[in-house]
């Protein structure tokens, strides 16, 4: 189905990785069923327009760029863009109107959930609005849930109570919630607040599956007046090398080909997460006891801000050798997809959650902050395609349990999960299948906004 010619849509992604990720992909879907795409973007962590020669750009001033952004001080700057990316975008999108009104409407504003200053704009100049949400349902979820716990004297969380399941969210224990280990969880549960009313947008946007979380999505509807659309994992549906802020090493593709099926364990942390120095040479030295292959992406910001490449020590890439192979940012969809990785140890973002199930690849699930914890729970507990890893980093464990996973009979049962995950992913994103059918509706949904 195409959509009719000149309906704009107005896409409005939060500046960071994992999130610009899904918005750039959700574009380019609806781009090829005849919607023009805008992006209004910050200038902090802009996307590279040549990426997109059919996209229109629009710079928004945010009043923040150059900053250091850490998981620390997230919260700060995401209510900045807030307060001041609103009055650029309502000024932009009212010139746009008055230029091109006649040839062209402007369908429809979608943000992520974390850019909550684009609804208020949508109403000023009456267009519809729609949230992209960029983490699973499960996570949200979570957050559904907080004026219950409020509510019933749980937050704050008490260290006695961590390991305690969750009413109602199992498996969840409490210090798998993402806002558990929270450096300002005052300022934390204020901006989840925030980003998780709907106002008045028109629905919800997942990047999921039904085959992955049709009872969170079942769930969380019960408390939403507004339709769901679960189209993922949309990634799937475009091409791979189209969203990274950060060039990509394509050098690991070729020493990848010359590895043999499924031995390959690729390490990653995404974008933000970091090992402090001491857990990043006790990985080196449990990646080197392994005695498997390894894929690593080492970010040149991957140790509390330093270039962790620096810090391994001269004796482990000696001891390595061949084996190893370390990058500062991978193509990592390429990577995941490549038949000789057999394995996957990830910090559990929801992108590269999402990208390993759809590739059959089992995990180890490091979690570190956020969302990251509810998905390594459904990783290991609900979907059992990975082992939960939940201890300081100690080489010697490390060896073990990729061990574990890669070469044990336990790592086979659970790969065999994994690709049958993987098999019912392929289904709903084919014609016909739940993720396919949504994204249908999508369509008539903008279109008859
Ligand atoms: C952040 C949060 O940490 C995460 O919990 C939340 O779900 C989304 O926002 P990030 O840490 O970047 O995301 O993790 P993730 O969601 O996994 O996204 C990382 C993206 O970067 C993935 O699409 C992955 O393919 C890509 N990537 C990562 C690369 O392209 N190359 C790399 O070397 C590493």
């Amino acid at each position: 189905m195409e959509a009719q010619r000149r309906n704009r849509l107005i896409l409005v992604p939060c500046p960071f990785q994992g999130h610009i990720t899904p918005m750039l992909q959700l574009g380019t879907v609806l781009q090829s069923k005849g919607f023009v795409i805008t992006v209004a973007h910050t200038k902090f962590n802009s996307p590279n327009p040549s990426y997109y020669p059919d996209f229109k750009f629009l710079e928004m001033p945010d009043g923040l760029s150059d900053l250091n952004v850490s998981s620390k001080n997230l919260v700060s700057v995401l209510s900045g863009f807030n307060i001041n990316c609103k009055i650029p975008l309502q000024e932009a999108l009212t010139q746009m109107v008055k230029t091109n009104g006649h040839r062209e409407k402007i369908g429809c504003i979608i943000y992520d959930e974390y850019m909550y200053f684009s609804n208020a704009v949508a109403n000023h100049l009456q267009i519809p609005s729609i949230i992209l949400s960029t983490s699973s349902a499960a996570n949200m979820l979570t957050y559904q849930a907080i004026p219950r716990f409020l509510n019933d004297g749980y937050i704050p969380l008490k260290e006695t109570m961590l390991m305690d399941p969750v009413p109602e969210l199992q498996p969840l224990r409490f210090k798998d919630l993402p806002f558990s280990n929270a450096t300002d969880s005052d300022g934390l549960l204020q901006l989840i607040s925030e980003a998780h009313k709907t106002r008045t947008s028109s629905a919800i946007i997942w990047n999921t599956a039904e085959c992955l979380e049709q009872s969170s999505l079942a769930q969380l509807g019960q408390g939403y007046q507004i339709p769901f659309f679960p189209i993922g994992p949309m990634h799937k549906m475009v091409p791979p090398s189209c969203c990274s802020l950060l060039e990509e090493d394509y050098k690991c593709i070729s020493w990848l080909d010359e590895q043999m099926d499924s031995s390959v364990i690729y390490v990653s942390l995404g974008s933000i997460a970091s090992m402090d120095e001491k857990g990043l040479v006790e990985m080196a030295w449990g990646l080197a006891n392994s005695k498997q292959p390894f894929l690593w992406v080492v970010r040149i910001d991957s140790s509390n801000g330093r270039d962790g490449i620096k810090i391994l020590p001269e004796s482990f890439e000696k001891t390595v050798g061949e084996r190893g192979y370390i990058v500062n940012w991978a193509p990592q969809k390429e990577v995941l997809a490549h038949r000789a990785v057999g394995g996957f140890w990830s910090h559990c973002g929801w992108n590269s959650t999402i990208e390993s199930v759809s590739e059959g690849v089992p995990m180890i699930c490091q979690s570190y902050f956020g969302d990251q914890k509810v998905n390594a729970r459904f990783l290991s507990q609900v979907w059992g395609v990975g082992i939960q890893w939940e201890s300081d980093l100690e080489r010697g464990e490390v060896g073990i349990v990729i061990r574990r996973l890669m070469v044990n009979e336990e790592g086979k049962v659970i790969r065999h999960r994994a690709i049958e995950l993987k098999e019912k992913i392929e289904i709903s994103i084919k014609q016909g299948g739940s993720s396919s059918n949504s994204l249908i509706d999508l369509i008539n949904h903008i279109l008859l906004s």
